[in-house]
């Protein structure tokens, strides 16, 4: 399994912004939705084996966690105001304490924060750590089910990197410059798909 943890600072945990808004009122959900794509839209085909959690940080019913699953997920599609949907319509959905519901298939919400999604993903796989001065991927052996962890529009806070470093993941650069995390996502996806086909 691939496994991505991206943090929304901004973005809008109750559902309350409109779809024509999504990089303003939204609190940069066009930049989630992006990531959306970039976990799992193909040429044809859903990627099958991976799976995103979405942490949103903005707005009084913060935190939220917004899970999507590869295996499950319908109605995925690949433009970004369909995909946004999706998520509104599961940070809508009314969420009892301590449980995670469905909202469509394959798409589900919680009210994990960065730290519980972190200690719950730390019996699932290998964290890896995206970022500028890490260890150049090229040079990089993957792990087994790797949980990749990237800011949105902003790095991790400090309070976010301490708790994920605090799990020893590996460090990884996806090239010299800084790069929007949907793109650095899709880097990442293209050297596994390589290293797969070898
Ligand atoms: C748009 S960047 C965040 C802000 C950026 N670090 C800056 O200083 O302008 C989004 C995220 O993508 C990841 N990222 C960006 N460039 C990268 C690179 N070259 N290698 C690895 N990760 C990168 C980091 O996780 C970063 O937090």
């Amino acid at each position: 399994m691939r496994y991505f943890v991206i943090t929304g600072h901004k973005a809008v945990a109750d559902g309350s912004f409109k779809l024509d808004d999504l990089a303003g009122g939204a609190g940069r959900m066009d930049i989630l939705a992006r990531c959306i794509n970039s976990a799992f839209v193909l040429s044809h085909e859903i990627r099958r084996d991976a799976e995103i959690y979405l942490v949103m940080e903005g707005g009084d019913d913060a935190p939220k966690t917004v899970r999507i699953n590869g295996n499950s997920v319908r109605y995925l599609n690949p433009d970004e105001r369909s995909t946004a949907s999706l998520i509104r319509n599961a940070l809508l959905k009314k969420i009892p304490e301590g449980h995670e519901v469905q909202s469509s298939p394959g798409v589900y919400v919680s009210k994990m924060s960065f730290a519980d999604v972190i200690e719950a993903l730390s019996r699932k796989g290998n964290f890896v750590y995206l970022k500028e001065d890490g260890t150049d991927v090229r040079d990089f052996q993957f792990p087994e089910d790797p949980i990749f962890v990237l800011g949105d529009n902003k790095d991790l806070t400090e309070e976010e990197e301490q708790c994920l470093l605090a799990k020893g993941p590996a460090k990884i650069s996806v090239g010299p410059i800084s790069l929007h995390a949907d793109h650095c996502m899709i880097l990442v996806q293209n050297e596994m798909d390589r290293r797969e086909a070898e």
